[in-house]
């Protein structure tokens, strides 16, 4: 096992990439998934659970974590590995976008951002200091550097003055975090939907130099077009040897579209929080198990995922769901998160045989079919 943070390319089929990061507590092949355990949990999920399904790396949040319980009492504990019983890489957000999204009363100024907790109203600052130094308190394997990003749409003198803003937070988050050797900092590229901010954005976080580039203010709101519009040129901007990681990024669709275009490491909470909603993603699109249709259907929900959901029949998957059962929402999880770390294994075989296309367009078809 390294004792350092790398990546190695191990092939590309057009713009899409395989590869593999390393880190201390393991590997994580690309393109890779990173399940959502925003509170130190993938919630409905045990962390034994979420390795089954395939996954390599999850992520954890700055902003949840430091309200409760504390990132000193993660660090009094052994830190955040240690405290959710998940011993391999964990990359955590940096708190900036869960403030502008979830906090009340927020205050923006070029130190940082006060705001109110959405938990008790208690007043908290973030600065990309503080941000650095939660992180390091968790014990991050890959830290974010602390960012802003306006919500779209939003006029270009805004867009510029943030993503402006967000580049001088990169280079003082760089500071922050010192020499970490086998801890990674990623930087954060912003600028909306325009392609000259994200050229300057990119070549800011370049030369500063960064472990890994994040493509971030995307997935808020501009839709599925305009985001891969971004993602046609956004990639490019970006080191080619690093990896490069979609923030917040999405539903299937958009996840094979954003590898597609060149993107190597995605995060959504889609898959877990749609689990305890009733809705479900398979080969051939989404199912919803609420739906009176599946009442008395005796058939697996999608026999071609691995997960313990398909050893019981629609009907009883609806049956726990619409009693409120805990073990509807546990299921329901495992099996999606399954599913989309499925897409990402077959996606890495498919590039790494050079045949991409072919696999997509079969991804495609599959969903164009329509439920069983
Ligand atoms: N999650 C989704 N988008 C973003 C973003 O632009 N910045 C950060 N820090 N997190 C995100």
């Amino acid at each position: 096992m390294t004792s350092r943070f790398s990546f190695e390319l191990k092939a590309t089929d057009g713009k899409a990439r395989t590869g593999v990061i390393s880190t201390p507590r393991g590997e994580i092949r690309t393109p890779a998934f990173m399940p959502v355990g925003t509170a130190a949990t993938v919630k409905a999920m045990m962390p034994e659970s979420v390795r089954a399904t395939g996954a390599d790396i999850l992520l954890g949040n700055t902003y949840h974590l430091m309200l409760r319980p504390t990132a000193e009492r993660i660090d009094r504990l052994g830190g955040l590995h240690k405290f959710m019983n998940w011993e391999r890489p964990i990359l955590t957000d940096s708190g900036g976008f869960q403030v502008m999204s979830l906090a009340g009363l927020r205050k923006l100024t070029e130190k940082g951002v006060t705001f109110q907790s959405h938990i008790d109203g208690s007043k908290h600052e973030l600065t990309p200091e503080r941000s650095m130094e939660i992180q390091k308190l968790l014990g991050s394997d890959i830290v974010m550097c602390f960012d802003e990003c306006p919500a779209l749409p939003a006029d270009r003198d805004r867009i510029v003055e943030s993503m402006r803003m967000s580049m001088r937070w990169a280079q003082r988050s760089k500071d922050a975090f010192g020499d970490r050797p086998g801890h990674a900092l990623f930087g954060i590229q912003q600028g909306g939907l325009e392609q000259d901010f994200r050229e300057e954005s990119a070549k800011a976080l370049r030369d500063i130099e960064f472990d890994g580039y994040a493509i971030g203010g995307l997935a808020v709101g501009e839709g599925q077009e305009a985001m891969f519009k971004v993602l046609d040129f956004a990639p490019d901007q970006l080191p080619v040897n690093k990896p490069r990681y979609l923030m917040g990024v999405g539903k299937p669709d958009d996840i094979v579209g954003a590898v597609k275009r060149g993107v190597d490491m995605m995060d959504c909470v889609l898959p877990s929080r749609s689990g305890r909603t009733g809705q479900v993603f398979t080969k051939r699109g989404v199912v919803n198990i609420k739906n009176a249709r599946h009442a008395d259907d005796p058939r697996p929900l999608d026999e071609s995922v691995d997960s313990p959901a398909r050893n019981y029949s629609r009907a009883y998957l609806h049956h726990v769901f619409r009693s409120n059962e805990m073990i509807a929402g546990m299921l329901l999880t495992w099996h999606n998160l399954r599913y989309f770390q499925d897409i990402m294994n077959e996606m890495r075989h498919a590039i790494a045989a050079g045949t991409f296309d072919a696999w997509e367009e079969e991804f495609h078809a599959m969903r164009a079919l329509g439920d069983i």
